[in-house]
């Protein structure tokens, strides 16, 4: 059984997928930790999956450097087998890369490396592209620029706006984050080797 801590910043709908998904008996995966990074929404649904949640609060500490360490000494009691970033809006120190990489994956609401960063579906919509997309990539120290496991073409509509375009990819990114970490579960998906690549 693969063992998950999940790192979230907003309301955590990917996140509540993958707790369904891991409802199933079957599905060989499990969610034992959620953190956050602010007072995230989505961090009810510890309370309502009855999963032991932590607020690592960025405010609080004086500089990268300090958050990455509390937020190293959270995840580590829980002892990940993978860390998921999941609308985690914060890039991770190296130092915590360091030590949990390469077993960091993220899911972006774009067709990387188009539109990587904080404002992937605005910028989109922004670039008035025909098409966007959702990925399932391996965390390393840049912004979004880690090995791709998975992406998928999304078409941009004349009619979306940011809501409606990113409401769209992320079905899709529950999808791919599901399958990823079934996929990683079964050995299907390699992170080291992924991330030697
Ligand atoms: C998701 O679309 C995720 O890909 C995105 O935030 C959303 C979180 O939604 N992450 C990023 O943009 C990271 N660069 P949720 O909180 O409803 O799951």
């Amino acid at each position: 059984m693969l063992e998950l801590v999940v790192l979230i910043s907003g309301t955590g709908s990917n996140l509540r997928a993958l707790l369904d998904a891991a409802e199933d008996a079957e599905y060989p995966a499990r969610v034992v930790a959620i953190g956050a990074d602010r007072d995230a929404e989505g961090l009810a649904l510890g309370e309502e999956y009855g999963i032991p949640t932590f607020e690592v609060s960025y405010g609080n500490f004086p500089d990268r450097q300090a958050w990455g360490a509390a937020l190293a000494d959270q995840i580590r009691v829980w002892r990940p087998d993978l860390l998921v970033l999941s609308g985690f809006m914060r890039l991770l120190p190296h130092d915590v890369v360091a030590e949990f990489g390469p077993n960091v994956i993220n899911t972006h609401p774009a067709f990387l490396p188009e539109f990587p960063g904080a404002h992937a579906v605005r910028d989109a919509v922004a670039a008035g592209v025909p098409e966007t997309g959702a990925s399932v990539i391996v965390v390393d120290d840049g912004v979004d620029s880690g090995p791709i496991l998975v992406q998928e073409r999304i078409p941009v509509l004349p009619t979306d706006t940011e809501s409606t375009l990113h409401d769209r990819i992320k079905h899709v990114e529950r999808r791919l984050l599901i399958q990823t970490v079934l996929d990683v579960a079964n050995g299907t998906v390699d992170l080291k080797e992924a991330s030697r690549a």
